[in-house]
């Protein structure tokens, strides 16, 4: 390792109780797309559909993981990393959304969970990472009430099969990112738009959220119990009133709405007007079945943005400028690379008084690499990753609640839709061959968990 790669950064600054691990999901790396009788999922269809991913990418095969997992746990393993998340892919276990069950499914996510116990790695279950099955698409999707009770007997499902060894449950990843970009804006799956697909699915999902983690509490009364969100700290590109207005509606949404009904605190309606259409679709009894009382909500916090209003964008009335714009250093994905962001969203979400934890559950960058005689000198990410545990290191001596840190990924995968382009993983994947090299990035990771 080069001496600019090493960092004053030791594991036992965050203490013995602090959770490290990395994150994925489902879609992906599992690849397998209809092996041993999977359902196909809003991705699968939409991947297939002309023009949506970059580069023409798909994720039939992905990283492979359904047939190499046994060796990426082992490279887990090798790495010393104690935590590890990954998702159940709701259409590998339930093909049509619905019963009955595919066994093949239920056996395969068995044999990942017992191979991690067997090496001391504890597993970390997402429930639904944006792998909706296509068959409840057809009837609506997210859009649709029932979703609530699909969902809720998926969860009975994985707990009834799972429950047995999983302790750690999150229960939806980024819903404030699945409903948007694929409700709204249509550039994810299922590839819908408008106003009113939107706030359906994000109404919705919220009560799904809540429901599935009642469940999981009725079912399994020792369960860690989480649900995740993307955060972004925003900034007004100005101090006019007009941006720093425009910048508060921005925080509202992408911030704000979906954690705060989780809180009990209902939808911020009064600073994101558009908010007040949901009354449309929220049904009385809705309102006592919007909280949970979470042990962990899991954050997943990677730039800023900056925002200036626009009265060319509606309902929000603002737009972001770019980090290309701004002529700042950014990653793969555009983003800005600004690790203050992390320590500003720990600040703000501890302003809630009802989170008992708060753990990182992503963070990470994509960076062109390279290997180059067997090695990956990915120093960019390196340096993105202990750049934010300095900040997270600064959040906890302020005494900021943060209980964990997992790095996102674990290897490269199919990054939606940019595809395989944009590289996050502390294991290089050469998606000809499926050859995994470890990154620098993954051997100080490795050297710092020792
Ligand atoms: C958020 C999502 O949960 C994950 O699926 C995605 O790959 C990363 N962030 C990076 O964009």
């Amino acid at each position: 390792m080069n001496k600019i790669e090493s960092s004053f950064l030791n594991k036992n600054q965050f203490g013995e109780d602090f959770l490290w691990g990395v994150s994925t999901a489902a879609f992906q790396i599992e690849g397998a797309h209809d092996s041993d009788g999977k359902g196909s999922s809003i991705w699968d269809v939409f991947t297939s559909q002309k023009g949506k991913i970059k580069n023409g990418h798909h994720a039939l095969t992905a990283c492979d993981f359904y047939n190499t997992y046994q060796d990426d746990i082992n490279l887990i393993n090798e790495l010393n990393i104690p935590n590890f998340r990954f998702s159940i892919s709701w259409p590998r276990i339930m093909p049509t959304g619905v019963h009955p069950i595919n066994q093949a499914g239920i056996d395969y996510y068995n044999k990942i969970i017992d191979s991690l116990l067997a090496s001391g790695i504890e597993p970390w279950i997402t429930l639904y990472h944006w792998d909706l099955p296509h068959a409840l698409e057809v009837k609506g999707g997210w859009t649709n009430r029932e979703s609530v009770s699909w969902f809720s007997d998926y969860v009975e499902v994985c707990i009834q099969y799972f429950g047995d060894r999983v302790k750690n449950w999150m229960v939806i990843n980024e819903p404030s990112v699945f409903t948007g970009a694929g409700y709204f804006l249509g550039i994810h799956a299922p590839g819908r738009k408008g106003i009113t697909n939107y706030l359906k699915a994000m109404h919705h999902v919220t009560l799904a959220t809540a429901a599935g983690a009642k469940i999981i509490r009725e079912r399994i009364p020792n369960a860690n119990i989480g649900t995740t969100f993307s955060c972004t700290h925003i900034e007004p590109a100005t101090d006019s009133a007009k941006d720093i207005e425009a910048a508060k509606r921005v925080d509202t949404l992408l911030n704000r709405t979906f954690i705060e009904p989780i809180l009990g605190m209902g939808y911020p309606q009064k600073d994101l007007s558009v908010l007040k259409k949901l009354n449309n679709y929220i049904a009385p009894e809705d309102l006592d079945n919007l909280a949970f009382d979470f042990d962990f909500i899991g954050l997943q916090c990677y730039t800023r943005e900056v925002v200036k209003s626009s009265i060319l964008t509606p309902y929000i009335g603002a737009e972001l400028v770019s980090a290309e714009k701004r002529n700042v250093i950014s990653t793969d994905m555009g983003w800005e690379v600004y690790p203050p962001a992390m320590y500003h969203i720990l600040k703000k979400f501890n302003e809630y008084d009802n989170i008992k934890k708060i753990i990182i559950t992503e963070n990470g960058a994509a960076f062109p690499d390279i290997v180059k005689n067997g090695k990956v000198h990915d120093i960019k990410r390196t340096h993105f990753i202990q750049d934010n545990l300095e900040q997270i290191l600064k959040a906890k001596n302020d005494g900021l609640n943060v209980d964990g840190y997992f790095v996102w990924s674990l290897t490269d995968n199919f990054e939606w839709a940019e595809g395989y382009n944009a590289r996050f993983g502390l294991i290089h994947v050469d998606f000809e061959t499926q050859k995994r090299t470890i990154k620098n990035s993954g051997l100080w990771f490795k050297d710092f968990l020792s």
